[in-house]
Formats: C-alpha cells, structure tokens, sequence
C-alpha cells in the first residue's frame, strides 16, 4: 500500500532533501551524464542534478511520490519502479541515493540493482540512515505501544553499519572509495507528531485514530529527555554515506 503523503512531505520534511545537497556535491553530476536518482520522492535532488546538465532518471515505489514529482518538474523523467527489482543493465554514468536505502528490506537487491545499471567505471554516491539510526526515537515510540499493550510491528527499516554495507557493495562487484558513519540530530519542525505521520503510517493503524493524539503524547512524554533540545524536537538520524566506483 502507498502511504506517502508528498504534500507533508514537502511542507514539514524538505530537511530531508536539503541534507541531500551535500551528497549530490559529492556526486559531481557532469554535463552529458546520464544518473539514476533511487527513490528520488518528489525529485528536488533530481532536479539538482539535472541543472548540473545531466540527464536524469528519478525513479521511486511509491506511485504518489512519482506523480509529485512529475508535476513538481514536467521536463525531467521519472518513473515508478521498486529499487529491489530494477532491472537497468550498464545504462548510467552514475548512481544515487538520498535517505531511501534504509526503507527498502531486501538491500542485496538493491545493491546489486544498483551496480547492474551502472557502466563500468560509474560511480555510485548513496547515504542512508546507518547502524543506530532512530534508536532513541524508536524506544520512546516502543515503549509507548507497550504501554498501549500493543505489539510494536516488525521495523521496516534496515540500519546497516559502515562493515555490512561496504561488503554488500564489494560483493557487487564495487570498489568502495569512501564510507563514514555520522550523526546528524535533525530539527523537526513539525514535531514528533509529524515524523511519526509521516514516516510511522503503520504505527498509527495498529494504535488507531481514536487514540492516536494519547499516543502521540504518550511518545513525547518518553522521548522528552533525549530528544527535546532547547524548545525544539530533534530526530537523532545517524547517517551511513558510501561512495564507490564500478570496476
Ligand atoms: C531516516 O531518514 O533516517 C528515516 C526517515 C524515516 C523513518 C526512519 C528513518
């Protein structure tokens, strides 16, 4: 089911693609090149990347976030296709990623999706959320439901460390050039109510519209400590960013 809301996406969560410039700087996308942009959701990196002169392919699961971004830039290309079942073969001068790895469950598909488009010699730049990711976040949300007597569901999230990731890429064939593991405590200007609608939709339906507004408190009032820092909410993202090169 496509739960993707692009409108609250773009109006509480445009942090997320702002983050993103720097990635799209080390890309260094060049004029002629043709780039592939992996869940690319309403395309504003893709757009970075085509004023570079690129010609790029924005591609994304969700159907919602590919019609936003097809009326956000009607000249660029995008399409809706699942990043574990690409099936580009030796088409792109590059590869890219920003914060949509950590939402797809089976990475090796992804990974070896991604090296399969590229020719040889492209480069690949990608950032995800990495190893400990969340983790205050999604104890106070746990703790929550537990108090709610509610199972918390099965993340869908995969937070893989800096090891994990680079041997995946490798035993893709790619040569890793660059990795680092970071933290990046992100202001959330919608608060964690927003966060967790946009991102926690399956949270929410086991919780229930009833109860929804108790839950939220219920997580503030858990998170409060680590996360309440000088009258703002912070997501503690931390964040896995991995360049590599194609053999
Ligand atoms: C992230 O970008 O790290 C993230 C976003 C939404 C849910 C979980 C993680």
């Amino acid at each position: 089911m496509d739960t993707w809301d692009p409108a609250l996406y773009q109006e509480k969560h445009a942090f997320v693609w702002k983050y993103g410039q720097e990635l799209v700087g080390l890309l260094e996308p060049r004029p002629g090149e043709r780039i592939l942009d992996v869940g690319c959701g309403p395309g504003q990196l893709t757009a970075q990347i085509a004023a570079a002169g690129a010609e790029v392919t924005g591609i994304d699961n969700s159907a919602a976030m590919v019609a936003e971004a097809r009326k956000n830039y009607p000249a660029l290309h995008f399409e809706e296709v699942d990043a574990s079942r690409m099936k580009y073969d030796r088409e792109f001068h590059a590869v890219f990623s920003n914060a949509a790895l950590h939402w797809i469950r089976d990475a090796g598909a992804a990974a070896s999706g991604m090296a399969r488009a590229l020719l040889p010699g492209g480069r690949l730049a990608v950032e995800l959320g990495g190893k400990g990711n969340v983790e205050q976040l999604q104890d106070a949300i746990a703790r929550a439901l537990a108090g709610f007597r509610i199972k918390t569901p099965e993340s869908p999230w995969f937070y893989p460390g800096i090891g994990e990731y680079a041997s995946m890429l490798e035993r893709h064939g790619l040569e890793v050039n660059s990795a680092a593991l970071f933290d990046r405590p992100t202001p959330l200007p919608g608060g964690l109510g927003d966060w967790i609608a946009m991102f926690g939709g399956r949270i929410l339906a086991v919780v229930g519209a009833e109860r929804r507004e108790a839950f939220i408190r219920q997580v503030e009032e858990n998170a409060k400590p680590a996360l309440w820092r000088d009258g703002e909410w912070l997501a503690d993202y931390r964040r896995l960013r991995i360049t590599a090169k194609k053999g």
